[in-house]
């Protein structure tokens, strides 16, 4: 069966009472918020707790968790200081939450093509480069990664910033270091179909402090977090409320803990369905730039062509295997389906519509992305199954591609 709600990674699956009994110490102190109220919470901080359990994982000096990835990429654009008028270039495959972010900091998002890791493309980044760009956001798409060594290394050349869009990605490396560490700054999600989840949550990881304490003062209206008293506060910047509230953090807290084992079932099933899949014709895979920092969420790979794809896309779902993206058709992950985007369809006037630098997203063309992304198909890995569930999905998975 398709699930309804877009393509889901599996915290959601491992839900239990672990889960239960961090979110019960919220609830038996009555404090839901994150700050203040000392004596009441009876030792619990649960947002806290998550944040540093997070920043050690990613081997990162700081994080902070927002209310969702999507504000997590508003607050890390806003802290590296991005905003009216600035050129942010981004890949064409993404969630619609990328452009959403640019375009709420009032900066003028710029899309460049992607190469065949299903990210942006190092080589096809330096001609979107203008005066006014500003920053780079990587999206690390469906739990792998981008060629971020060389993407790192032209950001610095070019002295832009960047920004990485981890949030399908948690628990993923590369070179051993963990994704959303390479640029300025880092973010997750850990909304209800990610890798973990907490509910609705994301946060932004850094090594750099400066920028850390104004993502936390901006995702907070400002606050400066001095002393105990909130009312005395003061506010070295205007800010905004993206704050989490300790109920979905403590959920977040439980889920961590799993990450492990999670990935670890991912990529056993993963590498078991690989493994059948190389013997079927006509198949080629993802690009992995590091195959062992994969966090094996899905299994991305490509047919001869778009027509190829499509079908073998149709015939998997008839033959009932299930959750198989074919993007290229799906309205969530692909520019070719944002009719809103392209028309700039908006509840109110945007900023970006101000700029002189306004883009025209309904002429913008992508033909490489194009290329790779209509021969693409995703295939989730899912959590609940058993080995036998594996071997069963084998069988037709092989049935159904070898005519392909
Ligand atoms: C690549 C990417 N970025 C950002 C987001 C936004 O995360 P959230 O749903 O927590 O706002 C998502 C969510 O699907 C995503 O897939």
């Amino acid at each position: 069966m398709r699930h309804d709600i877009g393509a889901p990674m599996p915290g959601f699956e491992i839900f239990g009472e672990e889960e239960r009994k961090e979110v019960n110490d919220v609830l038996e102190s009555g404090v839901l918020f994150r700050y203040g109220f000392d004596a009441a919470r009876n030792g619990h901080w649960k947002a806290r707790t998550f944040e540093q359990a997070l920043a050690r994982r990613a081997g990162v000096a700081h994080c902070h968790l927002c209310s969702s990835g999507t504000s997590a990429l508003s607050v890390a654009l806003a802290a590296c200081g991005v905003g009216a008028g600035d050129e942010v270039i981004i890949p064409p495959f993404t969630f619609v939450a990328t452009f959403e972010a640019v375009l709420s900091a009032g900066a003028v998002p710029v899309f460049a093509e992607i190469d065949e890791t299903l990210c942006l493309d190092p080589d096809a980044l330096q001609a979107r480069i203008t005066p006014r760009t500003k920053a780079v956001m990587v999206v690390h798409m469906c739990g792998s990664m981008a060629r971020i060594d060389a993407i790192q290394a032209l950001c610095r050349k070019e002295n832009l910033i960047l920004i990485e869009d981890a949030c399908q990605s948690v628990g993923a490396t590369f070179n051993g270091k963990a994704l959303g560490t390479f640029g300025q700054m880092g973010c997750f999600s850990f909304d209800p179909v990610k890798t973990i989840t907490c509910g609705e949550g994301g946060a932004v990881i850094t090594d750099d402090t400066r920028l850390y304490d104004l993502a936390h003062a901006y995702a907070d209206h400002g606050h400066d977090h001095i002393g105990n008293d909130r009312g005395a506060e003061d506010h070295p910047v205007m800010g905004y409320n993206f704050r989490i509230s300790e109920l979905n953090a403590a959920v977040g807290v439980a889920q961590l803990r799993k990450l492990d084992a999670i990935l670890s079932t991912q990529r056993q099933y993963k590498t078991a369905i690989k493994d059948a899949m190389k013997r079927c014709d006509q198949i080629q895979f993802r690009e992995l730039p590091d195959p062992d920092g994969d966090s094996s969420t899905f299994l991305s790979f490509m047919l001869p062509d778009g027509e190829s794809a499509r079908s073998a896309a149709r015939a998997l779902g008839e033959a009932g295997v299930d959750g198989c993206f074919y993007w290229y058709d799906n309205n969530w992950h692909y520019l070719r389906k944002w009719h809103h985007l392209k028309q700039m369809t908006a509840a109110a006037r945007l900023p970006a519509q101000l700029c002189d630098n306004a883009q025209d997203y309904g002429a913008v063309r992508v033909p490489q992305s194009d290329a790779i992304m209509s021969r693409t198909i995703s295939m989730q890995i899912k959590l609940s199954w058993t080995p036998a569930d594996v071997e069963e999905r084998i069988a037709k998975i092989e049935q159904v591609l070898k005519r392909a």
